[in-house]
């Protein structure tokens, strides 16, 4: 859909003119994965396709919300604002965002007539909630003149998130839907939020995004659990050295303290993060330093750190990355984002992209009985006002 298309969906739906157009993107991660809600590095970049939001003020004193994806529309009173709707309804994260802007003590006095479309797969692991949270922060910003800064709305986004969809997610898809800038990936600090934006040159080589269409998503169980296991080798930790959280340790400390975590499996979890922080710090130097097969490397010694000690892959990421590590002209292939479904992302040479489409898509079929699809990613800008 174009602004034209979406701007007459709006006139349908409400039988008048949308006044104000906003965007925000979905991401992809390049390295740096269960890293964020550890206090590590991540480097994620924002993609050009998204959610746009559509709005303007109504008579009603009731915020309509309505989606040109899903069927489902709600209405709800301005005194409804606060608590979540029952039964995983899309609107939560919107009205989780509404939610985050009254307990900063925002009055909300007026109503609006709101309408969402997006372009990012759903269930991808693209970010598809965390961009229709930062277009919806980003657009309360704006119309009620709140004066936030980009990362206080990702902060927003992400509490709306922990509250309203109840996934306990770290700052990296709403700080890259926030603040993505085109040809860019964003070195992110997750503990400081300190950051830099990184030139994504690569010569003769694209992103490429896999996507598995595989039945089984992240969902906020597994999700959590990872969250609290870190959480308890932290804890189990602290009995023989304090530290806030994994990504303080260096991988020489960790061998110190590891023998402190008698959950084994929450010491697996630790090693990944120790290490995956290691890793982001080498890929970006590698990065910098035009070592895009350096990257690569690191891209795979990812994955497997993700299947093996992180246990967030599954038969149908691991069958993706697997096929794609056997074609020539591929440096590196890895999950991206939460895990269990979802995407990969791939550096592939330019003139190998037929033949890994082909090939990937071939071995990915016989071994899952599902058919990926594949995009060249496009790296944007972050949220910005349209119209
Ligand atoms: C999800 C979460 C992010 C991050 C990734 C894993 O996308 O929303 O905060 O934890 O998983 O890196």
């Amino acid at each position: 859909m174009n602004i034209e298309q979406l701007k007459a969906a709006y006139e349908a739906a409400y039988q008048k003119q949308a006044t104000d157009i906003f965007f925000s993107p979905g991401r992809v991660n390049l390295i740096g994965e269960h890293t964020d809600y550890n206090g590590g590095f991540v480097f994620p970049c924002a993609l050009s396709f998204g959610t746009y939001i559509l709005l303007s003020k109504n008579e009603e004193s009731k915020i309509n919300f309505r989606s040109l994806n899903i069927d489902a529309v709600y209405s709800l009173e301005l005194s409804e604002l606060t608590a979540p709707l029952p039964n995983k309804a899309w609107a939560n994260y919107p009205l989780g965002v509404f939610a985050q802007f009254i307990k900063r003590g925002i009055a909300i006095t007026q109503g609006y007539d709101i309408m969402f479309w997006g372009n990012v797969p759903a269930g991808a692991g693209l970010s598809s909630s965390a961009a229709m949270e930062v277009v919806t922060a980003y657009a309360l910003n704006e119309l009620l003149g709140t004066g936030y800064d980009l990362t206080e709305l990702a902060k927003i986004g992400r509490a709306a998130e922990h509250e309203f969809a109840g996934v306990m997610c770290g700052i990296m898809d709403q700080f890259a839907s926030a603040h993505g800038r085109a040809d860019h990936a964003i070195y992110l600090n997750c503990d400081t939020l300190n950051y830099e934006l990184v030139p994504v040159k690569l010569d003769g080589v694209k992103v490429v995004v896999a996507n598995t269409h595989s039945p089984h998503h992240l969902d906020s169980g597994s999700f959590n659990d990872r969250v609290r296991q870190c959480q308890l080798a932290v804890e189990q930790i602290n009995t023989v050295r304090p530290i806030k959280c994994l990504a303080e340790l260096s991988q020489a400390e960790f061998l110190q303290v590891e023998h402190a975590i008698t959950d084994e499996v929450a010491h697996r979890r630790a090693r990944h993060v120790v290490g995956e922080v290691q890793r982001t710090k080498d890929a970006v130097e590698a990065l910098q330093k035009g070592d895009i097969d350096l990257f690569g490397k690191l891209m795979n010694q990812s994955h497997e750190s993700l299947r093996d000690d992180y246990e967030v892959t599954g038969p149908q990421l691991d069958a993706l990355a697997s096929a794609a590590w056997k074609v020539d002209g591929v440096l590196g292939s890895r999950m991206t984002g939460g895990g269990f479904g979802g995407c990969t992302v791939s550096l592939v040479r330019d003139e190998v992209i037929p033949t890994f489409i082909e090939k990937v898509g071939l071995e990915y079929t016989n071994q899952t009985g599902l058919t990926a699809d594949f995009y060249i990613a496009e790296i944007g800008d972050g949220a910005h006002r349209v119209l």
